[in-house]
């Protein structure tokens, strides 16, 4: 049997085309495998979001060399974000003439075709679908866990942060009909799938390009009512467009999961300004205060961006300050990224290495301890824990998420996987909490 082998960089939606491409090649008649050297075809599904993610992997291409050299009938293949901007891929065929093969986000179902092409001439097979409005609902994905899932609800997006590749990678907003969706997760759940993770680059705009009355609140209402479905994620919002009755959905909707993921970028009202975020700090905490008055358990976490062109220590100040307001469980936290061909890359006044460095160091400095004091409220508590895999570090422990999406480890066996059982938290650190589980 032939056999491949998929590098992953970058977010969710990545990760779900990633299996969707296993799914194709499943079809194909391929298996999977780990080991390059076994693998038939070597496929880089790539990100645009950060100038390190593609630095890492022109490296690891440049690695391939050799190995092409010694096996030229390999298909070395570069696909995602990445490729959907023609300057990046016109750099990557340039500098690596071993590659075969080049696809984007919007030609997953083409991949037959292409690698036929690709054996049948030897020669490198580009193939690339600018933007579409097209959804293609035949592809299936070859799903990596028994127990949870992915599923898109919507593709691209359409708010052009100045400091955001993807309106220019993942094209124009569009969002799946709900019946699909809702078909869909009824079959994962018909086959041990507990826990959804909903997907859309701005999940509180879906339904916009949908010709009905329609919302994501309406759309969580209906997977909410799907026998057998333990809990509902999703990833990510926007603060522009979450509402009052996104609100209302997480008082009422039982499987809705108590943990928010509101991405602020900045607390800065100026930098917002520049990174076209359209609302101000004021809003974002209005918001923030409003669901945290109805929900006092709810889980909150976002992303934050340190070093926007233009960012004075005030604004960076402004950002420390919404932090401690309103203390995030966690943060993704980035270092500014230029990315050709956004708006941002063109304003001048570029924050320093060094001073970017330093305040997303004193970003962490603040973080960290907020974090630590949110989990140290959990000491003592009873968590619905799914358990999702054994532990990295020491086969003897499980690790699982809490209903609020915190990590939890604790003591026991592989059979536990995909289970929901309790856990008494007895001690935490700032990014995990350990326990005994309890009848
Ligand atoms: N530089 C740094 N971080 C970025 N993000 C998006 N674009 C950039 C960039 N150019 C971050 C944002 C977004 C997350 C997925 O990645 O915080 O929410
Ligand atoms: Fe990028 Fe902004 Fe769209 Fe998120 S909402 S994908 S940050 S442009």
């Amino acid at each position: 049997m032939k056999k491949y082998l998929i590098n992953t960089s970058g977010c969710q939606a990545n990760e779900l085309d990633s299996e969707k491409i296993s799914w194709v090649l499943d079809t194909m008649g391929y298996e999977s495998t780990q080991d390059k050297e076994q693998a038939d075809i070597i496929l880089f599904n790539t990100c645009a979001v950060r100038k390190s993610a593609e630095d890492k992997v022109f490296g690891q291409l440049g690695e391939l060399k050799e190995l092409k050299r010694r096996k030229p009938e390999v298909i070395l293949g570069i696909c995602g974000c990445m490729m959907q901007r023609e300057d990046i891929r016109e750099f990557f065929l340039s500098k690596h003439k071993h590659i075969d093969l080049v696809f984007g986000t919007n030609n997953i179902h083409k991949l037959p075709q292409l690698i036929s092409r690709q054996i049948e001439t030897g020669k490198t097979i580009v193939d690339i679908i600018e933007d579409t409005r097209e959804i293609d609902e035949n592809i299936d994905a070859h799903r990596k866990y028994s127990y949870k899932a992915f599923v898109d609800i919507m593709y691209g997006c359409d708010n052009f942060c100045t400091y955001c590749i993807v309106p220019y990678t993942r094209g124009r907003e569009r969002s799946r009909e709900p019946e699909t969706i809702i078909m869909e997760i009824s079959k994962l759940v018909e086959s041990g799938v507990k826990e959804v993770t909903l997907l859309g680059q701005n999940v509180n705009s879906y339904g916009k390009t949908l010709h009905m009355d329609y919302s994501f609140p309406d759309l969580l209402k209906d997977i909410n009512e799907i026998e057998g479905l333990e809990r509902i994620r999703f990833m990510t919002s926007h603060p522009k467009d979450f509402t009052e009755r996104l609100i209302q959905a997480y008082v009422e909707l039982d499987k809705l999961s108590p943990h928010l993921h509101l991405p602020v970028q900045s607390g800065s009202n100026r930098v917002l300004k520049m990174m076209n975020r359209k609302y101000t700090r004021e809003e974002y905490l209005e918001k923030i205060n409003a669901i945290k008055e109805r929900l006092p358990n709810l889980a909150i976490t976002t992303d934050i961006i340190v070093g926007f062109p233009g960012e004075t220590e005030e604004d960076f100040q402004d950002t420390i300050d919404l932090v401690r307001d309103v203390e995030f469980d966690s943060a993704f936290t980035f270092l500014y990224s230029i990315r050709d061909g956004t708006i941002a890359a063109k304003i001048e006044e570029q924050v320093p290495d060094q001073i970017k460095h330093e305040r997303f160091q004193r970003l962490l400095d603040t973080l960290h301890p907020i974090g630590l004091k949110l989990n140290q409220k959990l000491l003592g508590t009873i968590q619905k824990v799914l358990v999702e895999e054994v532990s990295k570090n020491d086969s003897r422990v499980m690790s699982g998420r809490t209903e609020s999406a915190k990590l939890v480890h604790f003591p026991g066996g592989e059979e536990l996987i995909g289970k929901i059982v309790n856990v008494r938290i007895d001690n935490v650190k700032t990014f995990t909490l350990e326990g005994e589980m309890i009848d």
